[in-house]
């Protein structure tokens, strides 16, 4: 007979628990009958303790099956990112892929925190849908080959109820429980192959390589278990990804992007990320996969299925209203830029109303940051350093300055994309 103390108890003393004492957690926790003070402090003795593969696999086939489990119908690539600040990556690569016959059901988050959500940026355009049912979901993919929607149907009930614990009783940063909520959601929504952008670094959950290689590891390995081919790509977040935060800002980089005029990182994540993609969907070459990917934003083929999506979805391309209130910020001094701190950028974006603290928070998606400089980049003293977008809120000077640190000498442009871990080949 299981007990909720006994089972604690033994994972505070670091022992293994099992799939049987996990279920009766877990689903105990789901239907109210195990109270939050004592999930809780489950989770903070798996947060000191660890748990075993063995535990991080049974803990995501119990998270998977506490609801409903999307069958799509056809084969779809799914991309998630494990947020960042600036990360609009889905909104450039979902029609870029789709635009080379790679078929993309995309769910994806809100923002919370210093992190932002797609389904917020996307919601910057005037008019654009991003709650639909899953048949309209099944027939907008079979249509045109995309779709971005919010979560939807009953999936993973006991993340939905264990992330909101977590939130609050500083659980989150587990490796164990990072892995099987992102895994979970992953299996759940019925995708047949699945990529990765973990993100390390100041602004990332993942601060460190040692703890992201063990987080992909296990994604990797919880992925191919449940017959589904992985990949996690190891990429930079010590700085902001391209050089528009906020919401509306950030969907007109990914148009410009996908205009081919986007920022060098995002230009290149987005290929890489894109290639990976078709080589794993159509089973061909890399290299072959870059070119495709490639050509697709040269020719703007990648444009037009956004345009497409966008339509489809009720939105209105031309229509992305951002604040007419702006402020340029110069640089005090000359150099090169050291470091921006993505963290702290995050943060000020969302005191200006580009995210929000509690679920509640109402976006304000007009306001953000135009980065002109990147790490590596000379600056001059007086030059633009970065623009902001503001209206009722605003912040002080020493406030943004404070993210950007200087140096007299030359600082080499960061590496990108640092590892992939679940593919031999590449
Ligand atoms: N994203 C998730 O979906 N779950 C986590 O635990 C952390 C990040």
């Amino acid at each position: 007979m299981n007990n909720i103390l006994d089972i604690i108890k033994k994972k505070s003393l670091g022992e293994e628990l099992t799939k049987a004492e996990l279920d009766y957690a877990v689903m105990g926790f789901v239907n109210g009958e195990i109270p939050d003070y004592q999930m809780s402090s489950l989770l903070m003795a798996i947060c000191l303790k660890g748990m075993t593969d063995k535990e991080v696999i049974d803990l995501t086939d119990i998270m998977l099956h506490s609801g409903e489990v999307l069958e799509l119908g056809f084969d779809s690539v799914d991309k998630h990112s494990t947020g960042g600040v600036g990360d609009k990556t889905t909104i450039v690569l979902a029609p870029l892929i789709a635009s080379l016959g790679v078929k993309i059901a995309k769910m994806s988050g809100r923002a919370l925190g210093h992190t932002g959500g797609t389904i917020d940026k996307l919601e910057a355009i005037s008019g654009f849908k991003t709650s639909i049912s899953l048949e309209k979901l099944k027939n907008q993919v079979e249509d045109i080959g995309v779709a971005i929607v919010g979560q939807m149907g009953n999936l993973c009930p006991a993340d939905k109820k264990l992330y909101a614990l977590r939130d609050v009783t500083g659980t989150v940063a587990s490796i164990p429980l990072i892995a099987s909520s992102i895994m979970s959601k992953k299996l759940a929504s019925g995708a047949s192959k699945i990529v990765i952008d973990l993100k390390v670094g100041s602004g990332a959950l993942m601060t460190n390589m040692e703890d992201a290689k063990e987080l992909a590891r296990l994604m990797v390995k919880i992925g191919q278990l449940n017959g589904k081919e992985t990949i996690c790509v190891l990429t930079n977040m010590d700085e902001p990804l391209g050089n528009a935060i906020g919401n509306a800002l950030e969907v007109i980089e990914s148009i410009n992007t996908l205009k081919g005029n986007g920022p060098d990182d995002l230009n290149d994540l987005v290929i890489n990320l894109g290639a990976l993609m078709l080589s794993l969907e159509k089973e061909i070459p890399t290299e072959e996969a870059i070119e495709y990917v490639e050509n697709a934003l040269k020719t703007g083929a990648g444009y037009e299925k956004l345009e497409e999506m966008v339509k489809y979805q009720g939105g209105d391309i031309q229509n992305i209203p951002v604040s007419a209130r702006k402020l340029d910020i110069k640089s005090p001094k000359a150099g090169y830029i050291k470091h921006i701190d993505a963290l702290k950028i995050g943060e000020l974006a969302r005191r200006l109303g580009a995210g929000r603290l509690t679920k509640d928070d109402v976006i304000d998606p007009t306001v953000g940051f135009i980065l002109h400089k990147k790490v590596g980049d000379k600056v001059e003293a007086n030059e633009n350093l970065i623009t902001v977008y503001f209206n009722e809120k605003n912040l002080s000077l020493s406030d943004i300055l404070d993210c950007f640190e200087f140096s007299d000498s030359e600082i080499e442009k960061p590496e990108l994309i640092y590892e992939i871990i679940g593919k031999e080949t590449i």
